[in-house]
């Protein structure tokens, strides 16, 4: 086949969301006769892996910080090389039953192959994080606790914190607690080197201030004034932010777009790469929906890989940077991302990439309320301190170009 790359995945990571090969879809119609739980037991640890190939992923975009494809996040994992990335940060269909305008995939499914199927990705994710690289995962509190409870027996990783958000305009489900809680899990791979200790940096938001009078609503019980140090030019206080988020909004839709993406707000992935990265650090999110992710690590110097299966989505993605950075593309891979690819894959990436005829990105509508994305500052919601940033960076990252 034209396109198979040699890669050897476990049968159940793919099935579960289908795939266009010729393979995939005569085991997925194999799969059909079968009962559930055989399914399930398919998908369970241990059961006997099937070789078949993966279809290398066809990229759709390319700058001078990152590169996007549309595809199964499987393929794409398939070609990243162990031990690479910095830090991932990802945002998984929640198995609620959502409409993602796709066919490829479908938001409902029995809950232990859903459970299984994030198995199948995680066990990929932690494959490709360098030692001491962050992992984390967005998800509602039914599954970080299944999730959670997985990963913590994992020896190649180690719980870090759960993060919880307040989520507003939840809705209420009769007979429940109302749900307003969303939450980030935490992982680093271990790491045996000094020079790999996890990125750890103090972000900051800006203290909380009545809106009808101005006041900070924080009592710092007397000691305010050693917060001083903390102020900008403003007189405006950055505090340390914690475990608990209280100030995330759900992001607001763009009106002209024709379908709805489950967007998140620039600023929760923002958080998590300024603390969990560096600049020029290589970020990937394989759920990539509208791009959030791609957004908060470009804006803020770091390389960036993503992918989603769903056209729409990645045309939301395109419309974003085409709105933000242009519509220029890069004519190759940024060195620091080529490094995280295999060899095969980088040489299948620039013959496709310097023969195809059209691109993806002059094609995308932009953004009707575009002028909110386009100043960082309306956007960005917390910082690193530069005394601090300083210390662990020796130089301010500029775009890698070169190859
Ligand atoms: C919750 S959304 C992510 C939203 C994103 N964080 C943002 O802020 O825009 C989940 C995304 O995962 C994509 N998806 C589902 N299954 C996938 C798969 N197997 N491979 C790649 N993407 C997939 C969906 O199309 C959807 O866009």
């Amino acid at each position: 086949m034209k396109n198979s790359f040699p890669g050897i995945l476990k049968s159940s990571s793919y099935a579960l969301q289908g795939s266009p090969t010729i393979e995939i879809r005569t085991f997925l119609k194999e799969r059909k006769s079968k009962s559930l739980s055989s399914e399930v037991n398919d998908l369970k640890e241990g059961s006997k892996d099937r070789v078949f190939p993966v279809e290398k992923p066809d990229t759709v975009y390319v700058n001078s910080w990152g590169i996007l494809f549309n595809c199964n996040c499987m393929n794409l994992l398939s070609t990243i090389n162990d031990n690479t990335i910095d830090l991932v940060f990802t945002d998984p269909p929640f198995n609620l039953g959502k409409d993602y305008d796709t066919s490829k995939f479908h938001d409902r499914q029995d809950s232990e192959k859903y459970e299984l199927w994030c198995h199948s990705w995680l066990k990929e994710l932690i494959r490709v994080l360098r030692p001491g690289g962050s992992l984390t995962i967005y998800q509602w509190p039914k599954w970080f606790i299944e999730l959670g409870a997985w990963l913590s027996k994992n020896p190649d990783i180690e719980y870090r914190s759960l993060i919880s958000l307040k989520m507003k305009g939840g809705f209420p489900i009769k007979g429940r607690l109302h749900p307003s809680n969303y939450g980030i899990l935490n992982y680093v791979k271990k790491w045996a080197k000094k020079e790999d200790k996890p990125t750890f940096n103090v972000v900051r938001y800006k203290s909380p201030i009545c809106r009808h009078c101005g006041k900070e609503i924080r009592d710092y019980g007397g000691y305010r004034e050693k917060f001083r140090k903390f102020e900008d030019k403003n007189g405006i206080l950055w505090i340390q932010i914690s475990d608990f988020w209280e100030d995330t909004r759900p992001a607001r839709y763009d009106k002209s777009r024709k379908v709805q993406i489950n967007e998140l707000p620039v600023h929760i992935p923002e958080r998590v790469i300024l603390m969990a990265s560096n600049p020029r650090d290589v970020v990937l999110d394989i759920f990539g929906g509208g791009g959030s992710t791609y957004h908060a690590a470009q804006m803020h110097r770091r390389y960036w890989i993503g992918c989603d299966i769903a056209d729409t989505s990645t045309q939301a993605t395109l419309s974003r940077f085409a709105t933000i950075w242009g519509r220029q593309e890069a004519d190759d891979l940024p060195r620091r991302v080529a490094r995280c690819f295999k060899q095969e894959y980088v040489k299948y990436f620039r013959r496709k990439w310097s023969e195809r005829s059209n691109s993806l990105i002059n094609t995308v509508p932009l953004l009707r309320n575009g002028e909110k994305y386009l100043d960082p500052k309306l956007l960005s919601k917390s910082k690193v301190l530069k005394s601090h940033v300083q210390k662990k960076q020796r130089f301010l990252a500029k775009p890698d170009t070169s190859i």
